[in-house]
C-alpha cells in the first residue's frame, strides 16, 4: 500500500485508537510492559498515546514518533492528560534520522505489524538504543494455535486492506533475525499477543 494512502487510513482510525486507551483487555498488558520504561524513551508508532497512562511519569521523558498528523495530535493530548513529559516527531520511522545510542528505552506497541521491513526497523531500534538500555515490545502476530494461524494467514490480505497492518507476522522469527537480544518473551490470547523485553547488541 502506498505510504500516503496508509497515512490517510491511520488518520481516519484515530478515534478507534483513542478509545484503545480505555481498552481494559489490553490495559493489564500495557501496564506490565510500559512500567519497565525509564529515562529517555523513544516510542515508535505512538498512535493516540495509548501507553501514556502507564508510564512512570517521574521517571521518563518520551519522544513519540508517528507519521500520522491526527495520531500525533491525540498523543499530545494524552501526554498532557497523564502529565507525561513528551515531545513528538511526525515522521516515517524508516526515514527518521536519530543519533545512535541516544535512548535508554525504545517502546513499540502494536506497531511492528505496520512496517514494511520489520527486521530492518528493529535493527534501527538496536542502533538508537544505548548499550545498557532496553527495548520493550507488545506486538500482535501469528498464534501458535494451528486453526487460528491458518485463519490469520488466510485473512491477511483483506485484514491489511482494511486496517493497514498485517495479522500474520511471526514476531518470534522477526526478532530472531534482527540484532536484538531477547531477555524475555511472554505470550497471551492464544499466543497472538507477544510481550517482549530485549536489549541491543553492539
Ligand atoms: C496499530 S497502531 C498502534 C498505535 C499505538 N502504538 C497503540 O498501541 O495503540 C500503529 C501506529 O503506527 C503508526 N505507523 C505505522 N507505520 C508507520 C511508519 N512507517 N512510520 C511512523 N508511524 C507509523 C500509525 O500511524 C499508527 O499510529
Amino acid at each position: 500500500m502506498k505510504k500516503e494512502k496508509l497515512i490517510r487510513k491511520y488518520d481516519k482510525q484515530v478515534k478507534m485508537y483513542e478509545n484503545n486507551r480505555k481498552n481494559q483487555k489490553l490495559a493489564g498488558l500495557r501496564n506490565k510492559i510500559i512500567k519497565k520504561a525509564y529515562g529517555k524513551v523513544l516510542e515508535v508508532g505512538v498512535g493516540a498515546g495509548a501507553n501514556f497512562p502507564y508510564y512512570d511519569r517521574n521517571n521518563v521523558e518520551v519522544t513519540g514518533v508517528d507519521f500520522s498528523f491526527e495520531m500525533i495530535k491525540n498523543a499530545k493530548r494524552a501526554a498532557s492528560i497523564f502529565q507525561v513529559k513528551a515531545k513528538f516527531i511526525q515522521e516515517d520511522i524508516d526515514e527518521l534520522i536519530l543519533e545512535d545510542n541516544s535512548f535508554d528505552c525504545i517502546v513499540s506497541t502494536l506497531s511492528l505489524c505496520s512496517y514494511p521491513e520489520p527486521i530492518l526497523t528493529l535493527n534501527r531500534f538496536n542502533s538508537w538504543c544505548r548499550e545498557d538500555g532496553i527495548i520493550l515490545l507488545m506486538e500482535h502476530g501469528l498464534s501458535s494455535n494451528p486453526i487460528l494461524s491458518v485463519t490469520q494467514k488466510m485473512i491477511d490480505p483483506l485484514y491489511t486492506k482494511i486496517s493497514g497492518c498485517h495479522c500474520n507476522r511471526n514476531i518470534n522469527k522477526i526478532i530472531e533475525k534482527s540484532n536484538l537480544q531477547v531477555d524475555q518473551i511472554e505470550r497471551y490470547w492464544s499466543d497472538i499477543i507477544y510481550l517482549v523485553q530485549a536489549r541491543p547488541t553492539k
